[in-house]
């Protein structure tokens, strides 16, 4: 007898196998590019920009203006992709934090610069007639923004770090870059202290080349410490030694005994300098000119920038325009009258420390942290 449909002595099918729960879709690998950003204001290096301090309109540098400085691609990342893992033997409790995880900590508002270890590096061979390895790099190394983000601490917090903790590791997303990851450590009591983990530049989201969905930003330090595209924290109790503290960002002379496991003494806090916005050489019409240039210190407000025709013999007080907060360029001008014919302005700026631009820098190879008084050609028109 055929057994009805539902048959209660119908031979009974085995259950379904249990589903292993479904995988959530693998996020997309990030998009990478040379630059996301039009590249037509900038002086291009490979896979750098450099800014042109003469384009600037004000002190702070609009986003599409603003300096890049990539050891590998641009990375284009979804918020909705990304998170950023706290980790270590220095945290109780590591974390993945998302994107919205970041953004509903209590905001932070900083106005700083953010300027390349390299910045003036070309200056070492137009100056010193000793050219140093690396991007040659003019004065546009440098811009002056409004980020907004969350505190580092916060950040660490959320992961427990411990009284242990000596060295923080930032690593970078972008595989391609040396290391597998840019990366730089800083010893916990900085990265305890200002550093800000920033999602907006200048009141919009970060800009793709400049680390969206958030990186680092670390006041008053080289560049190269505030990772972009920051996706690992590693918090250590024992100091970290990677490409970035060892050889690279490591000034490396006669003059610079090493520190540590380094073949140098480290980049980390950046120099006092200034710069006229001005092309390199400057071709003018015929005077007089009121010229203009920005001046920056790590260490505090600008209190006075000079300026001199006459190769640094007399040096005259340059004005100092708009206002300043603790790590903001500062704008300077002054009126000049020249003569038509080939002429060299220096500029030298003396922050609210007392700390001054020195005569001379002794040559590293990496050509870093060059802060001298610029001798800048300016060809004056009849
Ligand atoms: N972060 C990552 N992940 N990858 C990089 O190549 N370059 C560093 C730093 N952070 C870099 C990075 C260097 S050397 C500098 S000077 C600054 O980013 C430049 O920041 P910007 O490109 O936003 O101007």
């Amino acid at each position: 007898m055929l057994a009805a449909c539902g048959d209660s002595e119908a031979p009974t099918a085995p259950p379904p196998p249990t589903e292993p729960p479904f995988p959530p879709p693998a996020p997309e690998p990030p998009d990478v590019a040379p630059f996301f950003k039009d590249t037509a204001p900038f002086i291009e290096h490979g896979n750098s920009l450099e800014a042109r301090l003469e384009d600037m309109p004000g002190v702070i540098t609009p986003n599409e203006l603003f300096f890049v400085r990539n050891n590998g691609g641009s990375l284009g990342i979804r918020a909705s992709d990304w998170k950023l893992v706290i980790e270590g033997d220095a945290v109780e409790n590591p974390v993945e934090l998302s994107y919205d995880e970041i953004r509903a900590l209590p905001p932070q508002d900083l106005t700083a610069y953010l300027e390349c270890a390299g910045n003036h590096r070309a200056m070492f061979d137009r100056v010193q007639g000793r050219p140093a390895e690396g991007t040659q790099w003019g004065t546009g190394a440098i811009g002056n923004g409004v980020w907004r983000g969350a505190r580092l601490a916060d950040v660490l917090e959320l992961a427990g770090i411990t009284g242990a903790a000596a060295s923080v590791l930032l690593i970078g997303l972008d595989s391609e870059a040396p290391e597998g990851g840019f990366r730089r450590a800083l010893p916990a009591e900085k990265a305890l202290d200002d550093v800000l983990l920033a999602y907006e530049l200048n009141g919009e989201p970060l800009p793709q080349d400049h680390g969206f969905p958030a990186r680092a930003l670390v006041p008053g330090w080289v560049g190269s410490s505030s990772i972009k595209w920051l996706g690992r924290i590693e918090v250590s109790s024992e100091p970290h030694w990677t490409r970035n503290n060892t050889g690279s960002y490591v000034l490396i002379g006669g003059s610079y005994p090493p520190e540590g496991r380094a073949m140098g003494q480290i980049a980390t806090v950046q120099t006092i300098k200034s710069a006229l916005a001005l092309p390199w050489p400057a071709e003018l019409g015929p005077g007089p000119h009121t010229l203009h240039g920005f001046a920056q210190s790590p260490e505090g407000r600008i209190d006075r920038v000079e300026w001199s025709d006459d190769g640094g013999a007399t040096w005259n007080d340059a004005r100092l325009t708009g206002v300043q907060t603790e790590l903001s360029w500062r704008r300077f001008e002054f009126e000049w009258e020249p003569a038509p014919g080939s002429h060299t302005v220096m500029t030298r700026a003396t922050d609210v420390t007392g700390a001054t631009q020195p005569e001379s820098v002794p040559w590293n190879r990496k050509g870093y942290l060059f802060n001298q008084p610029l001798p800048h050609p300016v060809r004056v028109g009849r």
